[in-house]
């Protein structure tokens, strides 16, 4: 693998000045994109008359689909993520089942593919070595493929069978922001695909969720003004000077943990991990440093009658972390013992990993900013990872 720092580097900051605009930089630019870009990924797929989703770059027959049994979704990153939660919708609307496969590793966990096999390809950029060198593997055992991409006549659109544009426009910043819920939404909309042609959705469902999906510029917007700004950035600086920080969540929640512990990585240099919040109590929870006062950032699960984090919380309290808790307005009755609350607006099950994400971004982003990283190109990071 190399890094392909860019060689002009003042040219470089230089332009970038120019295309921050109001904002301080790309990463914070491209997150404010997000409501915009929410809208167009969901809008005009649903035939109001019939209520039946249209995605006619699948090129699949419903009788060719009919007949797939098993998809692979392959992905480096931020990519790999957006594929975990769909890995959790499609397998909720149809009959099918989903392995989700860091690309790299493809190749050692003997996929089973053949031509009743879908394999989705999730590349922001279409151009990771890793995800087409494993996208060749699955082809030349006759899986039909997908690539949901941003950069269309990317190599990965030339090498699948079907593109579908993610249409989140061109990402500048390295950390993968808005086409992280891109990827998102767009696999939402494949989900729905498919539950539909395969009738493991009723017309009326699928027109529920489609429902859900287009409120999700309004929802990001909300997560974008205030009070949940302001309350996020002082989450982060009473987190940045931590040095290590450990992320908790329960059910879809826990990928987007992941994502979370990714994003602080990148940015900020802090050694960040994410956990399922119960199997934390097996072993990780080790790792709190009482006279560091470990920051543990905890998403609560979508049901606000759920409490079963707060055993969680109280005994991390007991041993001296400092508790961080991103929840909605509902939720925030079941939370014990926070140091800080960040309330987002309601969410269904199926907004809340783009809600929470986009928190987890701003938050990502505030720490690095207080620690004073470049953010748009941090160190050794490049956008594209591409095999020397
Ligand atoms: C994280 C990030 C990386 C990429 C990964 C895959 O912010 O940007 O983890 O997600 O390198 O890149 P693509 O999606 O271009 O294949």
């Amino acid at each position: 693998m190399t890094d392909q720092a860019n060689p002009n580097l003042s040219a470089l900051a230089a332009k970038t000045a120019q295309e921050t605009g109001e904002f301080p930089n790309l990463m914070l630019k491209e997150i404010f994109e997000q409501p915009r870009v929410l809208r167009e990924v969901v809008a005009g797929r649903l035939d109001q008359a019939t209520n039946r989703l249209t995605l006619n770059e699948v090129t699949l027959t419903s009788e060719q689909l009919a007949e797939i049994r098993h998809i692979y979704i392959i992905a480096c990153g931020t990519s790999s993520h957006a594929g975990l939660i769909a890995k959790d919708l499609i397998e909720r609307w149809t009959d099918l089942t989903v392995d989700v496969q860091i690309a790299s590793e493809f190749v050692f966990n003997r996929p089973q593919t053949a031509n009743d096999t879908m394999a989705i390809a999730i590349s922001q950029s279409g151009e990771t070595s890793d995800t087409l060198n494993a996208l060749r593997q699955a082809r030349a055992n006759n899986a039909y493929i997908i690539a949901i991409t941003n950069v269309l006549g990317s190599t990965i659109t030339v090498e699948s069978d079907a593109t579908i544009n993610v249409k989140a426009e061109v990402e500048a910043a390295v950390p993968a922001t808005k086409s992280y819920t891109a990827q998102l939404a767009t696999l939402a909309l494949l989900a729905l695909y498919l539950g539909q042609e395969r009738q493991t959705l009723t017309s009326d469902q699928v027109a529920e969720y489609y429902s859900e999906l287009s409120e999700l510029g309004d929802k990001i917007a909300l997560v974008l003004s205030q009070p949940s700004l302001e309350s996020i950035t002082k989450a982060a600086q009473f987190t940045a000077e931590a040095k290590s920080v450990l992320f908790l969540g329960r059910g879809n929640s826990v990928t987007t943990c992941k994502e979370g512990a990714l994003k602080l990585k990148e940015t900020s240099y802090l050694h960040a991990e994410a956990f399922p919040a119960l199997e934390f109590l097996h072993g990780p929870i080790a790792l709190i440093e009482p006279e560091d006062a470990t920051p543990i950032v905890a998403l609560l699960p979508v049901d606000p009658n759920d409490d079963s984090m707060n055993n969680v919380f109280d005994r991390v309290k007991s041993y001296g972390a400092r508790l961080v808790v991103f929840a909605t307005t509902s939720a925030t009755k079941s939370i014990q013992n926070a140091d800080r609350v960040i309330i987002l607006p309601e969410a269904s099950a199926l907004q809340t990993p783009f809600v929470t994400a986009v928190a987890l971004q701003l938050f990502a982003h505030d720490i690095a900013t207080s620690l004073n990283r470049d953010i748009d190109r941090p160190r050794y990071l490049s956008k594209v990872v591409v095999e020397e």
